[in-house]
């Protein structure tokens, strides 16, 4: 099958190197991709906003298969494009249609949706210059610590966490008085704050049926002990201790299976990922975030854990045959590393040479490659805040923890960065019941 994955980051590298295990990949392109992903497949200079572009290159190489990596493009409508071109319309498409999209392109549309299938969420009103005032009133009365979302996507940073009133009604101006996220904070969403710990859970929908992924934590502080500024995620660990085998009965009953026949009774079209951003909150599943396509850093422990083929997956998702599909997951735990390049996330230099990437790792451990980039000698160097990832394998968490440290050891560049605390909560405590 001639499939087109469109993204950049260690998440498309992660899901090219399964696709590439596949006997049914022949061959795989990455638009624009990166020098894992060139490795794996052909890496094609395109932008993944470029539709018209995108649209040229399928019709050209006779792609079978468009797989979306980020979910700026789902917001942008890549699936609708595709479907209201004749030419392209009967490419296999993996990534929601743009109303689909809007469980992540819209904080607003994904709580009132929630709302409508009674899926459990934090409490919330959402505002406007409108109704400006109200909620002032609103934020006034509220309990601390009151959560800020800007409705629209941006880049991970339009939630804000105030701890007094004073910061409240000042974020709640910025965002709509000020655009301090442009369009994106035209609308705000005001939330209580829900008290517990994160995980992440990952299904694959035909927009009927779906199968469930192996679940993950990410770490997105920059220092250890989750302490600092938040980024786009340092590190993950896979499966998660405490989701066992009755709280994942739980997220299944609550908030998979009511999120998926909602979709479907209100006839929006989604064939792929969906993402569930869950808290735990003394034992039950509350969501924080839906967002249309896979998690990044999660990906880079899913996808080492998933045993099924993910061209099979992916087809049986297009073809509404997900009800026929079981999905394997290998019994190990997966731990995931990110290494950051120093001054990340506020601001970093780029162009340093990596050296060790090429050194002799045993099968359990793969180096997915995020902001990297060949220069024009043929090395590879830095090209991001967040350069690449070492995910390894192991009988618990504290085993791949320690395995992926080990290669990390071996692998420089000037100002590399990297937790070494990822899975802290729980070490020692083994894992294996995914
Ligand atoms: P989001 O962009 O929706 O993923 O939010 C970013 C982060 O803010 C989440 O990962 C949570 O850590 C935190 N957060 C969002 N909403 C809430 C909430 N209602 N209560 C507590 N923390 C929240
Ligand atoms: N790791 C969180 C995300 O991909 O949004």
């Amino acid at each position: 099958m001639r499939i087109l994955l469109l993204g950049s980051g260690g998440r498309e590298h992660a899901l090219a190197w399964k696709l590439n295990q596949s006997v049914w990949t022949n061959p795989i392109y990455i638009a624009p991709g990166n020098p894992g992903t060139a490795a794996l497949g052909v890496n094609v200079p395109l932008g993944i906003n470029d539709f018209e572009a995108i649209g040229q290159f399928c019709k050209k190489e006779k792609i079978e298969m468009v797989i979306v990596g980020p979910e700026e493009p789902l917001v942008n409508g890549i699936y609708d494009h595709f479907k209201a071109d004749e030419e392209l319309k009967d490419i296999y498409f993996i990534g929601p249609s743009k109303e689909g999209a809007q469980l992540e392109g819209s904080k607003a549309f994904a709580k009132a949706f929630m709302q409508r299938h009674n899926i459990p969420t934090a409490a919330y009103k959402e505002f406007t210059i409108d109704n400006y005032e109200e909620g002032i009133k609103y934020l006034q009365q509220h309990t601390l610590p009151i959560v800020l979302k800007a409705d629209g996507l941006a880049a991970g940073k339009g939630v804000v966490i105030c701890q007094s009133y004073v910061e409240a009604i000042a974020e709640f101006e910025l965002m709509l008085q000020q655009a301090k996220f442009g369009e994106a904070s035209r609308k705000v969403v005001v939330e209580d704050f829900l008290s517990g710990i994160e995980l992440s859970v990952f299904a694959i929908t035909d927009g009927k049926n779906y199968v469930i992924l192996p679940e993950a934590k990410d770490y997105k502080r920059i220092g250890e002990g989750d302490k600092g500024l938040n980024t786009g995620g340092m590190g993950a660990v896979s499966p998660v201790p405490f989701a066992t085998p009755g709280f994942m009965h739980k997220v299944e009953e609550r908030v998979i299976k009511p999120t998926i026949d909602g979709l479907y009774k209100e006839g929006i079209t989604y064939t792929g990922f969906v993402f569930f951003g869950l808290i735990n909150v003394n034992g039950e599943p509350y969501v924080i975030e839906y967002n249309c396509r896979m998690g990044d850093p999660e990906t880079e422990v899913v996808i080492p854990r998933l045993e099924t083929d993910l061209i099979g997956l992916c087809v049986a998702a297009t073809q509404q045959e997900l009800d026929k599909v079981v999905v394997r997951t290998d019994k190990r735990a997966a731990a995931t590393i990110m290494a950051v390049s120093r001054g990340y996330p506020t601001g970093y230099e780029k162009g340093y040479e990596i050296t060790g990437l090429e050194g002799r790792y045993g099968k359990q451990s793969i180096i997915f490659h995020a902001g990297t980039k060949e220069d024009e000698n043929k090395k590879i160097v830095t090209d991001g805040g967040r350069v690449f990832c070492v995910t390894s394998l192991g009988e618990n968490i504290e085993e791949a923890v320690n395995t992926s440290l080990d290669v990390l050891d071996n692998i420089h560049f000037d100002g590399i960065y990297y937790r070494t605390d990822i899975g802290y909560e729980f070490k020692p405590q083994t894992s294996g019941e995914a």
